[in-house]
């Protein structure tokens, strides 16, 4: 049985149009001057960077208004900083408290900040539907926010670290529905985002949606991915196989800067709004764009770092396997059954869980083996780089899962909201920062105008408009056959003389932990109720010194993930220990049986599945109710 209180949330899927973009600018931030790094700038890295989602900021939510209305009108339990465990949206003064708090923890401790997408609240209320002015406000007070809060006189640009947003699925009108670009959205958040996209880039966002930033100059970029064109429920385009549609022109200018980023030596972060789920019947991105996407990973695994993405407001992790791409053989999209595609939470990570029980095992329990570090040649040797003996078993199982560092897989990692769909969250990732002590920060990179040089792409673009018009006059001739094979060059592997990148073995900009933090706020309401009981109802002393999050766990030290770092194979290996049915003694936990069954005896649980759950959904939901959902 799943709970009840899951039942209302279910992951918005609507509606529908097609695309050209000019290849122009290709080029990464570039040219920068390191010569004059004037007066010593007291600078550094501090080795971490926040990645929060999903704020839904809503401005006519009401305290004490129902949760049944969306927290807009009637009478209920709406609490001033929003209503936990609902589907009502952000309420102002949540979102000014978590600002708050980030002013008094994080201001001066992270190096950059990932914000991938849906500012604006749900389009849910048919008595106020949404304007695209009020969707543009709220995300302009929220980009203004960003900018109050890390607002520095002394950095090139104001701001004191770089800022990436993505456009989510609900920053747009009507909901899910984003058009080829140039369109009005790409046009209004390139101005509400001027601080944040570095300004040669300008030009590209508008017509994409899309843009790449130096993070840490000459060293790491993030790459704001727009997955409103990967979007399977976008119904205005079509996939990323055509060359018609803008998901192709997309994945090409992506393909251009991973390209262009190893060549450079330098790594990349990937951001977006909508994840690349896929498991079980659900799917969140068309087909031929998780081919793609799966297909980069692979073969840029010495470049991307690792990707981030929101939407799902669940706490969880995905891995694809490279195994599963085959480009050519995409040619029709699948077929989509719109009932099968609105599931609850709890059937995608049962979906989840299945797949990972078919990743291959290595000899003896995944809970307890240990990867070795790397081989001893390419080729398969018995011993290993620290000269322990691989048996021939072991060995099996990590050709096939590509060698010693998994690069058989990638993974994409997804953070809870905001929004208090259970409670609201944000995430502090913490990454590798040795040898790069000295560097010259974002803020401290002279804003180079002159820097915008575009790479020369007549010729291809020609081609392009050629195909176009080939490929109509095709339609017409013989319709409905035929497929075109797409026409595609994948890239490059990494070159075999290439150490693992760090996403696979940790080194320089490898994330290295992850530190949940949450916002308890039925406890925050039952102690202001108390305090106010005493206080006599002093309501202006709530919230003042408020602690608004706290930790909920930390990868670093936890006891149950037990995850030495967040390379390829430490998820691998947990997702392998989430999927056990009968894991070791280690991973077992007891607790109460099916309420319903006529044996309430108590039950042998994969403790390390029950945990994945438990934060899944952001610590709401109690014992009796994880105990309740289905494995
Ligand atoms: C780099 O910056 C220094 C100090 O601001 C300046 O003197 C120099 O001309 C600049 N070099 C270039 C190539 O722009
Ligand atoms: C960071 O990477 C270096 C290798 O470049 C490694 O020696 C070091 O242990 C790593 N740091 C942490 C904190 O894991
Ligand atoms: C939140 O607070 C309530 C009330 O104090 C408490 O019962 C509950 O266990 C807390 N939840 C978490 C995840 O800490």
């Amino acid at each position: 049985m799943i709970p009840r209180r899951l039942f209302p949330i279910l992951y918005g899927f609507g509606a529908a149009c097609a695309f050209a973009i000019p290849l122009a600018e290709q080029q990464v931030l570039g040219d920068i001057n390191n010569s004059g790094t004037e007066a010593q700038s007291s600078r550094h890295l501090s080795g971490r960077f926040l990645h929060i989602t999903d704020f839904h900021l809503d401005s006519h939510y009401k305290s004490g208004a129902s949760v049944d209305r969306g927290c807009h009108r009637g009478k209920g339990p709406a609490g001033s900083l929003g209503a936990e465990g609902s589907a009502c949206d952000s309420p102002l003064a949540l979102v000014d408290e978590t600002f708050r708090w980030m002013e008094k923890n994080l201001k001066g401790e992270i190096d950059f900040v990932l914000w991938t997408g849906d500012s604006a609240r749900h389009d849910n209320d048919e008595k106020i539907p949404r304007t695209a002015s009020e969707i543009i406000d709220l995300n302009k007070v929220l980009a203004t926010k960003f900018i109050d809060l890390f607002q520095d006189q002394g950095a090139t640009r104001g701001v004191s670290i770089p800022i990436i947003p993505t456009i989510g699925n609900n920053d747009i009108m009507p909901h899910n529905i984003f058009k080829e670009g140039p369109n009005r959205w790409t046009r209004k958040f390139t101005q509400v985002w001027a601080k944040f996209i570095p300004e040669h880039q300008w030009h590209t966002f508008e017509e994409g949606g899309w843009f790449s930033a130096e993070v840490i100059p000459n060293k790491l970029a993030a790459i704001s991915l727009n997955t409103m064109y990967f979007y399977e429920s976008n119904s205005a385009v079509d996939g990323c196989a055509a060359k018609s549609e803008p998901g192709f022109e997309h994945m090409e200018w992506l393909q251009i800067q991973l390209e262009i980023l190893r060549e450079r030596k330098m790594k990349a972060i990937l951001i977006g709004h909508v994840p690349p789920a896929r498991a079980g019947s659900k799917q969140n991105w068309d087909e031929t764009c998780w081919q793609k996407y799966t297909l980069f990973l692979n073969r840029f695994r010495d470049v991307v770092v690792g990707s981030v993405y929101g939407h799902m407001n669940i706490d969880h992790f995905m891995l694809q396997d490279s195994h599963d791409v085959d480009i050519l053989a995409v040619g029709e999209k699948p077929p989509n059954n719109p009932d099968l595609l609105v599931q609850s939470r709890t059937s995608y990570l049962t979906g989840l869980r299945e797949d990972w029980a078919e990743l291959p095992s290595p000899p003896g329990d995944m809970s307890t083996y240990s990867f070795p570090n790397g081989w001893a040649s390419a080729s398969d040797e018995a011993v290993d780089s620290l000269g322990r003996v691989l048996g021939k078993k072991e060995r099996k199982f990590l050709k096939k899962i590509g060698g010693p560092w998994a690069e058989r897989y990638s993974v994409s990692l997804v953070s809870p909201s905001v929004v208090p769909n259970y409670f609201p969250t944000l995430r502090i990732v913490e990454y590798n920062i040795s040898g790069l002590e000295g560097v010259t920060t974002w803020a401290d990179t002279p804003y180079s105008h002159d820097s915008y040089d575009a790479i020369d792409w007549g010729s291809d673009s020609d081609e392009v408009g050629q195909q176009k018009k080939k490929k109509k006059k095709k339609g017409k001739k013989k319709k409905g056959k035929g497929k075109k094979k797409p026409h595609f060059k994948a890239p490059d592997d990494p070159s075999p003389t290439a150490p693992p990148g760090p996403a696979y073995s940790n080194q320089a900009l490898t994330w290295l932990s992850y530190a949940q933090y949450f916002a308890n706020l039925t406890d925050i309401y039952d102690s202001t109720a108390e305090s106010s009981e005493s206080t006599l109802g002093s309501e202006e002393t709530e919230s003042r010194s408020l602690d608004l999050y706290q930790l909920e766990y930390d990868t670093r030290d936890d006891k149950i993930y037990e995850m030495e770092d967040l390379t390829v194979r430490s998820y691998f290996k947990l997702a392998k220990r989430i999927s056990k049915n009968n894991p070791g003694k280690d991973d077992m936990v007891t607790t109460n049986g099916d309420e319903t069954s006529e044996t309430k005896e108590k039950k042998q649980k994969n403790r390390v599945w029950r945990t994945f759950l438990d934060r899944a959904f952001v610590g709401f939901l109690t014992d009796d109710e994880l105990d309740d959902i289905k494995e």
